[in-house]
């Protein structure tokens, strides 16, 4: 093109800019909408029927054959295993052992979610999925970054590289096995609201399915309850899953937003909220999980509480958790974004240390792992890590009642943590 064919274009350009400034802003922003809708109707299938809970969620019951995961190139023509072909050895004894009444407690606590309220239930065949609202969605950096964790949010112990662990900002106090194959882990996580300074921090306890190195291509299966103002628009405890087969880079995401997880049960909904919640010197509650690798299948199960198996991550979403785990980690997580200068006092687990026992701090107990007979063992050689123990810090012990299990959490800032 000639010069002036340039500043015929440079003026028309320029002309249409002026013409239009206002609505070239409603074009881009209509364009946004679209866009936003393109992805809601990925999270949200048409449902059944439809349930409003009273913290505001909206619970759709999708037909079980209609959930995210058959948007998988590879679950096209998936045949849904309604139930593995075995569970862990010693599961059920263990489960009728945490029926006898807890230390310092009365009667097993039954922990429920907050759309059941008044009855309300899935039809028969239905999954039930929190529903993604726009707003949800125009809160996260990006709408691509929706229902994904940050990178390097996973806590390494014994880091080469100990200035990684500090410039992601997440803090950790864990608890840890390494040096086996591990085909699956349970805990039973006792339940909490921590306080979260600011809304792009979280605070959450978990347990971490790891397979390979920590390179670019770790594998991680991952459970537990979050508190999350960033993905969920509030302050509430809710039930959660994640999972990658590249340390959070391409694949995986929470719950269901993103195909992967199949999920079988008609009666939790990932990512809704529990209920009730411990409170410090006053009743407990806890919530037990359960992650193993079907001997048959190859595929990683999921089992909340007892009796609920929740479904499963099929095998060839994953490289080295195709074959095994080679490290189990379980503990709390929090972002610390360093308000002005200081450490944030977002707090983990109940916001108390370790020191402060039973009723006051959170703890995670009868910490097992699954061995390659699909059995449930306590975990041998449990390592604990830490970044700063002044801001959030973890204590081990066993015994009859409770097997391994260990304190974890803390306030974050505080005289000592500044
Ligand atoms: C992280 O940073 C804090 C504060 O600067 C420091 O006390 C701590 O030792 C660091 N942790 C690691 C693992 O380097
Ligand atoms: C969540 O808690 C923070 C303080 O801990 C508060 O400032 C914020 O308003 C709460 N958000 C919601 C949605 O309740």
């Amino acid at each position: 093109m000639g010069c002036g064919g340039t500043v015929v274009l440079v003026l028309s350009i320029w002309g249409l800019f002026l013409i239009s400034l206002s609505s070239a802003s409603r074009l881009g922003a209509s364009r946004q909408k679209l866009e936003l809708n393109k992805h809601l109707n990925r999270f949200n299938k048409p449902p059944v029927k439809t349930i409003q809970s009273p913290d505001g969620d909206i619970i759709d019951c999708v037909h079980i054959s209609k959930q995210p995961a058959f948007d998988h190139p590879f679950l096209k023509d998936h045949k849904i295993q309604m139930r593995p072909n075995f569970h862990p050895e010693g599961l059920f004894d263990e489960n009728k052992l945490s029926e006898k009444p807890k230390e310092g407690s009365n009667a097993p606590n039954t922990i429920t979610q907050l759309w059941h309220a008044n009855g309300k239930k899935c039809p028969k065949d239905t999954i039930p999925i929190r529903r993604t609202k726009e707003e949800d969605v125009l809160r996260a950096s990006s709408v691509k970054r929706y229902g994904r964790k940050k990178h390097r949010s996973i806590p390494k112990p014994r880091s080469a590289d100990p200035d990684i662990i500090n410039q992601s900002g997440h803090q950790h106090a864990i608890a840890y096995v390494e040096g086996d194959k591990y085909y699956g882990a349970k805990a039973t996580i006792n339940v909490w609201e921590p306080k979260i300074q600011q809304p792009n921090e979280f605070s959450l306890s978990q347990l971490w399915v790891l397979g390979g190195s920590f390179g670019q291509d770790l594998n991680s299966i991952e459970a537990g309850w979050q508190v999350s103002p960033d993905l969920y628009g509030d302050n509430n405890t809710r039930l959660f899953t994640y999972w990658t087969s590249d340390a959070y880079q391409a694949t995986g995401c929470y719950n269901l937003l993103c195909s992967g997880f199949i999920q079988v049960n008609d009666n939790i909904a990932m990512g809704a909220s529990i209920s009730p919640i411990s409170e410090y010197s006053n009743s407990q509650y806890d919530i037990s999980i359960t992650i193993w690798k079907d001997p048959k299948e190859g595929h990683w199960w999921m089992q909340f509480g007892n009796d609920l198996v929740l479904g499963y991550w099929p095998s060839f979403l994953f490289s080295y958790l195709a074959d095994s785990a080679s490290m189990i980690e379980w503990g709390g997580e929090v972002v610390n974004s360093e308000p002005n200068g200081q450490h944030t006092s977002t707090q983990m687990g109940s916001g108390q240390f370790p020191e402060q026992g039973f009723g006051k701090a959170s703890y995670f107990k009868n910490i097992q792992v699954v061995d390659s007979s699909n059995i449930l063992k306590t975990p041998k050689g449990l390592g604990t890590y830490t970044e700063q123990s002044n801001c959030y810090d973890v204590q081990t012990g066993s015994n009859d009642n409770w097997g391994h299990y260990f304190y974890y959490g803390g306030p974050g800032k505080n005289p000592n943590c500044p």
